[in-house]
C-alpha cells in the first residue's frame, strides 16, 4: 500500500494557505454525497478539514464509509460558507488524489455525535479507542501527560529522584484488600500488588536516598465510587530530615505548577490549613469544599431553652443542634424545602427545621417554640440578614455533621454557588491517629501504621487512644482529597508500640512487617512523606466528576475492562501450574 506522508495534520490549514498543494491523512468523520460531489470531514487529533471529492477520484468500485481511513492529496481553496466555528473553516481541500488505507465496519455508535447518558456507557468502555476518536478522552490523555512531564522537571529540579518499586511484593496495610497474584515457584505463597509504596519508599530513606518520587501505579480491591478506580496513579513523595514546614510549600508548588502548566489557572498562596477538628465543627467533614460558604453553627445552648422534644431529645442523648445560613436562601419555596427534607430523610435523618427571615420577621417550621425575645437571638446566632433562610439538624453528632455536609453541597450546587474555574485547597492537618472499627471492635489507623502519633500525645496510647492525635495531613480541593500524608514513625520501639495497640500479634507482626522493623532499627533518618492522587486531582482539572474520563482505559464500577473482559478465567493448564482448584 502507497503511505503518502502527510504535509500537514487535520487542523492546521488557514486561509493563508488557499493555493497550496497539500495531502493529509485522518478519519472520515463526516460525509455528504451529492451525487457528482462528495463532501467530507476528515478528522485527525488535531482538528477536522473539509474536503471536496469527485467520485472519480476514488479508486475503482470503493466508496467512502464513517471512519475510513483515508490520504487525500489536492489543492487548498477558500470556502463560499465559511465556518467560523472550526479552526479550518476558512478553507477546504479539493482532492486531486484519494487513497483508502483501512475501510471501517458498521460502527456500534456514531464517533461524529456527542453521545451522552448513561445508556451508552457500557458500549462506550467496551469500544474505548472508538470513544477516544471523539476527541474529549484523548485531550485528557495529553493533559495527564503534561502534568506528568510538570511533575518530572519540577521534583528533579528540586533534587527528588524517582525510583521504580516493585510491583509483585508484600501486602503494605492502606485499608484497602489486596489484589493478590499467586507464586508457581512456591504454591501457596502469593506476591500482593501494592496499594502504594509506603514501606519500600521509607526503606528509601533508611537507604539514604533522601529525596524520592514516583508516579507509582497502586492497587486497591475496594468498592467503586466516581472518584476511586482499583488501579490508579499517585505522585509518592518522601524525603529525610524535613518537616511539614518544608514539605508544604513543595507540594504547594507543584500543584500550582501542574495547574499553571496545563490550565491557566492560580491557586492561593500559601494553601489554608485547618486542624481536623475545626475542620469537622464548621463544616462536618474533613474534605471541605471550600468554594462556598455556609459553615456550620452549633446552637446547642439556644436550642436548650426550647420545649422542642427533638432538641431536648438529641441534647439529652449526648447529641447536638447545628444549622447554617443560606444567604437570600428565603426564596427556597415551599416545594424547595419538602425535597431537601425528603432529602435529609432519605439520608437517615429524622427531619429538618428551616428559619427564614422575611422583613424582620422570623419564619420557621418550629415557630411556636420560639419566644420573640428568643427569636432575635436565634437571628443573632444564625447571623441571618433579611432575605436569609437557615437550615438545622439535630441529633448524634457523627449522623447530624453528616446530613449537614450532604445538604450544604446540595444546596451549594442547586443554587449555583460554585463557579466553574475556582480552585480553593485546603490542608487539614492533625487527625485522630485511630479510628474505632465498630464492625470489627478494633482501633485501626485513621492514616496508616507508620504515622508518628503527635508527641504531646503519646502518653494516650495506653489510657485514651482515640483521642491521640497524629502527625499527618491531607490535601484538599474542591471537596476532593486528593493527597494524604504523614510526618512517620523512625523508631522502631514506638512503631512495635503502636502495632501493639492496633491488637496485630506478634506473630502477624513479624511476618507481614518483621523487615521493615528490623530496618528502622539501624539508624534511621527523621522523614515524611506524601502522596498525590494524580487521577483524582487530573479529574479536577478536566472538569470532570468521573475518574474514568482521565484514565485510558478505566474499569467499571464493578471492576471490569469491558473492553478486554478482564477479569476473565484461565487455562486449566495455568491454574495447575499454579496448584490452584477452583
Ligand atoms: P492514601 O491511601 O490516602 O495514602 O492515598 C493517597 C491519595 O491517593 C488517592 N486515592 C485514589 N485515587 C483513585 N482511586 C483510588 N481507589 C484511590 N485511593 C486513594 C487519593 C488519596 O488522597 N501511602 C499513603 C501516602 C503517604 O502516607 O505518603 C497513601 O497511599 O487522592
Amino acid at each position: 500500500m502507497h503511505i503518502k506522508t502527510r504535509t500537514h495534520t487535520c487542523g492546521a490549514l488557514r486561509e493563508s494557505d488557499v493555493g497550496a498543494k497539500v495531502t493529509l491523512v485522518g478519519w472520515v468523520h463526516r460525509h455528504r454525497d451529492l451525487g457528482s460531489l462528495i463532501f467530507i470531514d476528515l478528522r485527525d487529533r488535531f482538528g477536522r478539514t473539509q474536503v471536496v471529492i469527485d467520485p472519480k477520484t476514488l479508486p475503482v468500485g470503493h466508496s467512502l464509509g464513517f471512519e475510513y481511513v483515508i490520504t487525500v492529496s489536492g489543492e487548498v481553496v477558500r470556502r463560499k460558507d465559511a465556518n467560523p466555528q472550526l479552526a479550518t473553516g476558512a478553507i477546504e481541500v479539493v482532492a486531486q488524489e484519494v487513497h483508502i488505507l483501512s475501510a471501517s465496519a458498521v460502527l456500534p455508535f456514531s464517533v461524529a455525535d456527542t453521545i451522552s447518558g448513561e445508556a451508552h456507557d457500557e458500549l462506550r468502555l467496551q469500544y474505548r479507542y472508538l470513544d477516544m476518536r471523539r476527541g474529549p478522552i484523548l485531550d485528557n490523555l495529553v493533559l495527564r501527560h503534561r502534568a506528568m512531564m510538570a511533575t518530572r522537571a519540577f521534583l528533579d529540579a528540586r533534587g527528588f529522584v524517582e525510583v521504580t518499586t516493585p510491583i509483585l511484593g508484600k501486602s503494605t496495610p492502606e485499608g484497602a484488600r489486596d489484589y493478590l497474584v499467586p507464586s508457581r515457584i512456591y504454591p501457596g505463597s502469593f506476591y500482593a500488588l501494592p496499594q502504594s509504596p509506603q514501606l519500600f519508599k521509607q526503606i528509601l530513606m533508611i537507604g539514604g536516598l533522601d529525596r524520592y518520587f514516583q508516579i507509582a501505579t497502586c492497587f486497591r480491591d475496594e468498592d467503586l465510587r466516581a472518584d476511586r478506580q482499583p488501579e490508579f496513579s499517585q505522585i509518592d513523595i518522601e524525603m529525610s530530615f524535613a518537616t511539614h514546614e518544608e514539605l508544604f510549600p513543595i507540594i504547594e508548588s507543584l500543584v500550582q505548577q501542574i495547574f499553571t502548566s496545563c490550565k491557566d489557572a492560580t491557586l492561593p498562596s500559601p494553601f489554608p490549613q485547618m486542624s481536623y477538628d475545626t475542620c469537622m465543627e464548621l463544616y462536618g467533614t474533613d474534605k471541605p469544599d471550600l468554594r462556598f460558604g455556609m459553615e456550620f453553627i452549633k446552637l446547642n445552648e439556644l436550642a436548650m431553652q426550647l420545649p422542642f422534644p427533638v432538641f431536648q431529645e438529641a441534647l439529652g442523648n449526648g447529641g447536638i443542634v447545628k444549622g447554617f445560613t443560606v444567604t437570600g436562601g428565603a426564596d427556597i419555596s415551599r416545594k424547595g424545602i419538602e425535597e431537601l427534607t425528603s432529602y435529609v430523610e432519605l439520608l437517615g435523618g429524622k427531619g429538618l427545621i428551616w428559619m427564614k427571615l422575611v422583613d424582620g420577621e422570623l419564619s420557621s417550621s418550629i415557630r411556636k417554640y420560639v419566644t420573640a425575645e428568643n427569636a432575635a437571638c436565634w437571628i443573632e446566632r444564625l447571623k441571618m440578614q433579611k432575605g436569609d433562610a437557615a437550615f438545622i439538624v439535630a441529633g448524634p453528632v457523627r449522623k447530624t455533621h453528616q446530613l449537614l455536609d450532604h445538604l450544604r453541597r446540595r444546596i451549594a450546587r442547586e443554587r449555583n454557588y460554585i463557579q466553574a474555574h475556582h480552585f480553593a485547597p485546603l490542608w487539614v492537618t492533625d487527625f485522630p491517629l485511630f479510628a474505632y472499627n465498630e464492625e470489627e471492635s478494633r482501633l485501626e489507623s485513621e492514616h496508616h501504621p507508620f504515622t508518628c502519633p503527635h508527641l504531646e500525645d503519646l502518653h494516650l496510647l495506653d489510657t485514651a487512644p482515640l483521642k491521640a492525635r497524629s502527625s499527618s495531613y491531607d490535601l484538599v480541593l474542591n471537596g476532593y482529597e486528593i493527597a494524604s500524608g504523614s510526618q512517620r514513625i523512625h523508631d522502631s520501639a514506638l512503631q512495635e508500640k503502636i502495632f501493639l495497640t492496633l491488637g496485630i500479634s506478634p506473630e502477624e507482626r513479624v511476618n507481614r512487617f518483621g523487615f521493615f522493623i528490623e530496618a528502622l532499627r539501624y539508624g534511621t533518618p527523621p522523614h515524611l512523606g506524601i502522596a498525590l492522587g494524580f487521577d483524582r486531582l487530573m479529574m479536577i482539572l478536566a472538569g470532570t466528576e468521573s475518574i474514568r474520563d482521565i484514565v485510558a482505559f478505566p474499569k467499571t464500577q464493578k471492576a471490569q475492562d469491558l473492553m478486554t473482559k478482564a477479569p476473565s478465567q484461565v487455562s486449566e493448564q495455568q491454574l495447575k501450574e499454579l496448584k490452584i482448584k477452583i
